[in-house]
């Protein structure tokens, strides 16, 4: 199993504790951080819609909440939890953004997949040209 793979799978597995009554949309996040550990996030909806948070945003929430700031990449998976394929399912705009206050465009690798093998690897900066962050605040 390739680096890609192996966060694909965890990915795959965080996707399974998405809570998700709303949309029945099931997406699953793997954030692999400088430091080798994976830290997971899912989607978590809420009955008030705009309090739903994405699995993306869950997983870096998790990692710096837990004083990780440094991170290498992310795999992506979702798709409707009736279906039985995934579909690619790219970062939100809002969640491409908070990648952006961590990462470094150049760098970041954006793993965004359908199963272990169909998989496509964007750099953040590709995903959020002409981006602003930290830097303009600086
Ligand atoms: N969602 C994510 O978790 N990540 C994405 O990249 C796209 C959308 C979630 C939010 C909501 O729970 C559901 O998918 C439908 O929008």
């Amino acid at each position: 199993m390739n680096r890609y793979e192996e966060l694909i799978e965890m990915a795959l597995e965080a996707r399974k504790l998405a809570y998700t009554p709303y949309s029945r949309f099931k997406v699953g996040a793997a954030l692999l951080g400088k430091n080798g550990v994976v830290y997971k996030g899912c989607n978590i909806e809420n009955a008030s819609y705009p309090a739903t948070n994405c699995a993306e945003r869950t997983a870096f929430f998790s990692a710096v909440s837990e004083g990780v700031k440094d991170f290498e990449a992310i795999a992506i998976v979702g798709g409707a939890e009736k279906s039985a394929q995934l579909d690619y399912c790219a970062p939100c705009g809002v969640c491409r953004q908070v990648m952006r206050e961590f990462c470094n465009p150049k760098e970041f690798e954006v793993i965004v997949a359908k199963s272990m093998q169909e998989y496509k690897v964007f750099t953040l900066e590709e995903l959020l040209p002409e981006s602003f962050g930290p830097e303009n605040l600086a």
